[in-house]
């Protein structure tokens, strides 16, 4: 596995490359979650194709309170994971080169799909999102491109933009990975305390309640939020939104289409989300 830092090397080994890569972007500090994507891109590739991941923590999409500074870059453990993963090149930038002057042209994704959920706690996110992706679609020029479900909302803003700009890259959503008990996998549970970890498992027992409920035939939706927001708050975390939509474009949940149930909320001073689909 090769490992490149620079916009030059990258675009040397792109134009000796036999085929257009398959990409899967990251921040780092890998997880399963992360590895599982890169398996799949490794799959869907075949043994001949070239899976490149990419390690970039972008500032554009903290917030100044957020954990910029603190998220944690492990970048020599992540590329001995991504080598055991079927990864070929590990593109990891520095800030100077992704940046060398201050971003000042972006991509803005429509506020109805970005300014709700998470977009609303999280102002200007999915701006940062959507400009270091496509940034780094038009540097790595993939024909796929590879996200997680975890991060639900994250991966229909990208779809979405990938369709309206035209780009020539398929993107694939992968499943979930969760621990043995349910929690989602995430960089963030590194912040969780042994005591938290375990009860951060409520955020996705909290989302199959409401899932249940709505399945045994509960159709007042507002009462199904507040209710599971209540129980959340109960146990001492600080919910932003449990909320029951329909997966198309994360609109209010109508019977008969297919539905999703998403949350965000903290535990202490982490941050968790999680999300189901309705099957
Ligand atoms: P990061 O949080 O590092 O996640 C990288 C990719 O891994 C995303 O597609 C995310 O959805 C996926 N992922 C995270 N946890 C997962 C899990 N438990 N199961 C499956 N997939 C999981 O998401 C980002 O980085 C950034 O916003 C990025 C797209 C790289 C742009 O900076």
């Amino acid at each position: 596995m090769l490992t490149v830092h620079t916009l030059a090397d990258w675009r040397a080994q792109l134009a000796a490359a036999p085929a257009a890569p398959i990409f899967v972007p990251t921040m780092g500090n890998l997880h399963d979650g992360h590895l599982a994507l890169v398996k799949q891109a490794r799959e869907l590739v075949g043994p001949a194709g070239a899976v490149v991941a990419s390690i970039f923590v972008n500032r554009l999409q903290f917030a100044p309170h957020e954990d910029f500074d603190t998220y944690p870059r492990t970048l020599a453990r992540d590329c001995e994971l991504l080598a055991g993963a079927g990864c070929d090149i590990v593109f990891a930038p520095s800030e100077k080169e992704l940046y060398p002057e201050p971003q000042g042209y972006k991509v803005i994704p429509p506020p109805e799909l970005a300014d709700i959920l998470e977009g609303h706690f999280r102002p200007g996110f999915f701006t940062g999102v959507c400009t270091v992706v496509h940034k780094l679609f038009n540097i790595v020029q993939p024909t796929l491109a590879v996200f997680g479900k975890k991060d639900y909302q994250q991966l229909m803003v990208l779809r979405r933009m990938t369709a309206q700009m035209a780009l020539p890259i398929a993107i694939h959503g992968g499943e979930t990975r969760r621990s043995d008990e349910g929690l989602a996998l995430s960089s963030r549970n590194g912040y969780l305390s042994e005591a938290e970890k375990v009860e951060a498992l409520r955020l996705s027992r909290t989302l199959k309640a409401l899932i249940a409920r709505w399945q045994a035939g509960e159709r007042d939706v507002a009462a199904l939020e507040a209710d599971a927001l209540q129980s959340l708050r109960d146990a001492g975390w600080a919910p932003d939104y449990v909320t029951l939509r329909r997966q198309h474009d994360l609109g209010a949940a109508v019977e008969g289409q297919p539905l999703v149930a998403l949350a965000a909320a903290r535990l202490g001073t982490t941050r968790l989300i999680d999300n189901l689909e309705l099957s």
